[in-house]
């Protein structure tokens, strides 16, 4: 775990953390790609993306609502690996003269539960929705349905979960090319980079001259520099803490 230290580079002045349904997997909330994960029972192309939604409104309304019910019961917390980015996030943010950037795929809210600040939602957020007329985002704590009542256009129908279903663009992707441009580490967690645009940001991070680093509970074909396999909530706690000791923060 240390080793990578040992191969940083530059001083470090911007990091970039990309985080995936692995960093939320021990929270309870099931991975895309396990077996049990979120699409079981249901085909993508039913319930995530556009073509969907038009065909079956009801059905894409209640598979979110049902996700959106879960993350807000009470067994469904951040874990310790949330908890560690936010304190080093926190601590680096308040201590050292560079920039932290996180950016998930995860549509739960957990990083900003631990108290993460500024999270790039780059698939959207399952506690929001969206007007399709207007564009407007809303809060969403309840389930949505046809008869919704848009509160910009006063119309029904025209609320959708706020979710990047396939075949759309990913959002705050201009604030992430900008980070991924003077990024000197990149630490990718708990995600499978199967998906794009996403999965090519170590890529990009890599040509610009930054370290890469994998997390993951089993390695990833990726050719990161660093890849450390093991539970999101016991790495990222040590490998956090290690990277404050190394940076000289005070934690
Ligand atoms: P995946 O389900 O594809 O991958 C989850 C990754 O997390 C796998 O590589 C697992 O090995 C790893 N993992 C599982 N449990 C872990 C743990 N406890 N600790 C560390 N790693 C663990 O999820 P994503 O890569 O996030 O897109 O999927 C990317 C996108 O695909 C999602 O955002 C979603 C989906 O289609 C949209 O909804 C647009």
């Amino acid at each position: 775990m240390q080793e990578f230290l040992s191969r940083l580079q530059r001083p470090l002045q911007s990091i970039v953390v990309l985080t995936g349904a692995g960093v939320s997997a021990e929270s309870g909330i099931p991975t895309f790609r396990a077996s049990d994960g979120l699409w079981e029972n249901h085909s993508i192309e039913d319930v995530a993306t556009p073509g969907g939604f038009k065909q079956d409104p009801n059905l894409v309304h209640e598979f979110y609502n049902q996700r959106r019910e879960a993350l807000l019961s009470h067994g469904i917390g951040p874990n310790q690996a949330h908890s560690a980015l936010a304190r080093f996030q926190s601590i680096f943010e308040d201590q050292y003269p560079g920039n932290f950037t996180l950016v998930t795929q995860n549509v739960d809210n957990l990083h900003e539960r631990a108290g993460s600040l500024n999270v790039l939602h780059m698939h959207g957020e399952l506690l929001k929705s969206r007007c399709y007329q207007t564009g407007s985002i809303f809060n969403q704590q309840k389930p949505l349905n046809v008869d919704s009542v848009c509160r910009c256009c006063r119309s029904l129908g025209n609320l959708r979960p706020h979710i990047v279903w396939f075949g759309e663009l990913p959002l705050e992707i201009p604030k992430i090319e900008n980070s991924l441009t003077t990024c000197d580490l990149f630490i990718a967690i708990g995600t499978s980079g199967l998906v794009y645009p996403a999965a090519g940001f170590y890529e990009q991070a890599k040509k610009c001259g930054a370290h890469t680093v994998e997390i993951n509970l089993a390695t990833t074909t990726s050719n990161f520099d660093t890849q450390l396999s093991g539970y999101a909530s016991d790495l990222v706690p040590r490998f956090f803490s290690q990277l404050a000791s190394f940076l000289g923060l005070a934690t």
